[in-house]
């Protein structure tokens, strides 16, 4: 095991990419709370909006949360599309047959079948599926969301059942998105033991070498192999620092 008082750190995220993942923090929770007030108007914790005495407060917030969150994924794609380091991080976010083993194994690991852990690669397996989960479920409630927003359109290309089964969809994905964050990604990035208070890396974007070593011990070795050659993919994303 590498002692944390090393003064090696490893890059996971650029000041960028940053920005994006708190830009995303703050817009989806603003959904959240917004979307489920919208919902319940009635429910004691909407006293926030209500004390306003505006009732429309909250459908307003709801949609200028859902214009931030609606761009920033937008430019997140351009980010992946057009620039190097969002090319490296859209190769290593791909979901491979390696990632299904690696998920095997450490079920086996977990029921005490396997003396180890799997080694794992610049994202883990479980790092990958939250992402695509993401993925998908920003596309479902952009869509189902600017179906709702402009229903005059959404009424003359679409009968209203259309219009239903959207509002229903919109409803259940949101519950759905909310319990993956609170319960799946805060056990990952807060609450697990080996992390708690919080996974640091998201204020300033790097990890200690025995984080490293701990969670991403393959990419750890390709990036010793590799350190003479030329920049690598995986140097690219994952960039030494020493302090
Ligand atoms: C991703 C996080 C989001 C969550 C958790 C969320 C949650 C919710 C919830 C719970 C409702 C109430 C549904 C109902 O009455 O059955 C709602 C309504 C709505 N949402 Fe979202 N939503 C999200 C994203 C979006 C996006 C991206 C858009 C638009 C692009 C959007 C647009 C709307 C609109 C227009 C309504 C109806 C508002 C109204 O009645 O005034 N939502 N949302």
């Amino acid at each position: 095991m590498v002692s944390d008082k090393s003064n090696t750190y490893y890059l996971r995220w650029t000041r960028g990419e940053r920005i994006q993942h708190w830009v995303l923090v703050v817009s989806f929770f603003m959904l959240v709370l917004t979307g489920f007030a919208l919902k319940y108007p009635e429910s004691w914790w909407t006293w926030v909006f209500s004390a306003t005495g505006s009732f429309d407060l909250r459908g307003l917030l709801h949609r200028i949360a859902a214009t931030v969150y609606t761009l920033l994924s937008l430019y997140h794609v351009g980010y992946l599309l057009f620039s190097t380091r969002g090319r490296a991080q859209f190769q290593a976010l791909k979901l491979r047959k390696r990632d299904f083993l690696d998920l095997r194994n450490q079920m086996l690991y977990n029921l005490g079948k396997r003396p180890a852990p799997p080694k794992y690669d610049h994202y883990a397996y479980w790092e990958k599926l939250e992402y695509w989960a993401l993925v998908w479920g920003t596309l479902i409630m952009v869509i189902t969301g600017m179906l709702l927003w402009f229903e005059n359109i959404s009424l003359r290309l679409f009968p209203l059942w259309v219009l239903d089964v959207a509002t229903v969809i919109h409803f259940y994905e949101a519950v759905l998105a909310t319990a993956a964050i609170v319960v799946w990604h805060f056990y990952f990035v807060l609450f697990n033991p080996a992390v708690y208070p919080a996974n640091m890396s998201m204020f300033y974007g790097y990890i200690t070498a025995r984080e490293m070593q701990e969670e991403h011990a393959a990419e750890l070795e390709r990036m010793k192999q590799h350190l003479d050659q030329d920049e690598t993919e995986e140097v690219l994303l994952t960039g030494r620092l020493e302090v």
